[in-house]
């Protein structure tokens, strides 16, 4: 029997770091030696899921199966591995270390065959160098070490570049970039969400796929009988958590205010805010509180929610706001005179581009008051995405489109994906599509300066009452 032990210290959490384990298919990430690995059973990994790998064996590829066969969350976890000439039992240990995590790994090989065991001791040295290969990669890949996104020179390139930056936007610029890190299972088990605009489009995506993440869910709505109903499906969806539905008009103040009232009365922590909700609205015009509706609804309504609920945010610290924006901001810079569009010629996806711009600079903004507070702020765009709110704003666009769009769960998989993944978590202020920060400006003229930035917000404080 060959045996490897290794400790290695991880920035994870014992909770991160066994998800990312007890998901096996990860081993592909971080064991050099093995080729592809997949999940042969269906749902979370759990005693009993069963992996296939393809490892590189003796210079050519040989297949291996891996079972759990002891999980205890979030401390101990047993696969047992066979393969034609060899078995394997990998025991994986972990402990609270600091912030992050201490883990043994020990693996014991044993090799089957006659001429197996006659090998076994010339191979033993290679064995037991790749293994050590393989388990400072995996604290690498548990500690951010090279895994941390940031906005590389040739994304912000690939963003400025007109052509590639919009074919970003279709369904074509999701199958290229999604992927570049896994999704966590389990990795929303226990944190309360809190999300605008869960009843139609992305909105509706990004619930299901929060819910089946463990997600304990808030889902606001702004028509009772809709809410209720996209509520009554979630519960059937199998999440583990539970679901809650509010109901608030968010392009009023008033209601907006009453919801984050609402919310830190009743619930004592808030780990994810997604500021979804939003439309494009082709005409001009007011809500009863006499605000225009673009302002109101895309950038007024998620400032108000989002400062409201910060104490709830706090409490619920290391917690996550995420603000859906749109690619639509890069053709904008902000107006601080014209806000509300009042002056000129009203064009909704200019009026829409504005608002969508001022959230990113809230981002940018919120992202370094909060900085030290454990509240990391993101912005994202969802690309191009077939939904009801895309075909009723923009119909032309939609219909000539329509084969280039994104469905609403690619569209929402870069909001989970920021809720969720654990390296999502250490950045902050960055605008993202597809899971990778993302240039703010292509056009000149956009940029504002910090000053700017600061007026805005006085503004937002004093036009939300
Ligand atoms: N689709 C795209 O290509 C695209 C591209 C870039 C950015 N976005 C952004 O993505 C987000 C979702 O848009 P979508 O395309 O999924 O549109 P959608 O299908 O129209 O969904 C919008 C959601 O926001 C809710 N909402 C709108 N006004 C509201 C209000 N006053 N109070 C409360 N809730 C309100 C809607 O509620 P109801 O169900 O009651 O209508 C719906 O749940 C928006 O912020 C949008 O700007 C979309």
């Amino acid at each position: 029997m060959l045996s490897l032990k290794e400790s290695i210290d991880v920035t994870f959490t014992p909770s991160e770091a066994f998800d990312y384990l007890a998901d096996f298919t990860h081993i592909e990430r971080w064991d050099p030696s093995v080729l592809t690995a997949r999940q042969v059973t269906e749902g979370l990994p759990q005693v009993g899921t069963q992996f296939r790998l393809r490892l590189l064996f003796g210079g050519r590829p040989v297949p291996m199966d891996y079972r759990i066969t002891e999980m205890a969350f979030p401390r101990q976890l047993v696969l047992q591995g066979t393969g034609a000439s060899f078995r394997a039992e990998d025991r994986i240990t972990l402990a609270p270390l600091g912030d992050g995590t201490r883990i043994h790994y020990e693996a014991d090989i044993v090799f089957e065959t006659g001429w197996g065991r006659k090998l076994a001791p010339l191979v033993a040295p290679l064995v037991r160098r790749s293994g050590r290969r393989a388990v400072q990669q995996l604290q690498q890949e548990l500690s951010g070490g090279g895994l941390l996104p940031r906005l590389t020179l040739a994304t912000r390139m690939l963003d400025q570049a007109i052509l590639p930056g919009l074919i970003g936007f279709t369904r074509l610029g999701y199958r290229l970039g999604k992927h570049r890190w896994p999704l966590p299972r389990r990795a929303l088990h226990g944190r309360t969400i809190v999300l605008t605009g869960g009843t139609s489009g992305i909105g509706r995506a990004a619930a299901f796929q929060l819910v089946r993440l463990g997600a304990d869910l808030i889902l606001v709505g702004r028509n009772r009988e809709k809410t209720e109903q996209v509520g009554r499906s979630l519960r059937a969806a199998g999440g583990s958590g539970k679901v809650a539905i509010e109901v608030a008009d968010l392009s009023l103040m008033s209601d907006t205010r009453a919801l984050a009232k609402r919310i830190v009365n009743n619930y004592p922590a808030v780990h994810v805010l997604i500021n979804n909700a939003g439309a494009l609205f082709n005409h001009r015009e007011k809500t009863v509180e006499g605000i225009e509706n673009t302002l109101a609804t895309d950038l007024l309504s998620p400032f108000l929610l989002t400062e409201g609920l910060r104490p709830a945010l706090t409490t619920g610290r290391p917690a996550r706001i995420i603000n859906v924006s749109s690619g639509g901001m890069y053709t904008r810079g902000i107006d601080l005179d014209n806000l509300d569009s009042a002056r000129g010629v009203y064009h909704g996806a200019e009026a829409y581009a504005r608002a969508k711009r001022g959230l990113v600079m809230l981002t940018e903004l919120w992202s370094e008051e909060l900085a030290a507070s454990g509240i990391s702020v993101h912005a994202m765009h969802p690309g191009w995405v077939d939904t009801p709110g895309l075909q009723q704003s923009l119909t032309a666009f939609h219909q000539q489109m329509r084969a280039w769009l994104r469905t609403p769960e690619e569209g929402a998989d870069t909001i989970t994906w920021l809720a969720a993944a654990a390296e999502a978590g250490r950045t902050s202020g960055f605008f993202w599509r597809d899971r990778l920060p993302r240039a703010t400006h292509v056009f000149p003229g956009t940029r504002a300066s910090a000053q700017e930035g600061r007026t805005l917000r006085r503004q937002l404080e004093r036009l939300s009452g």
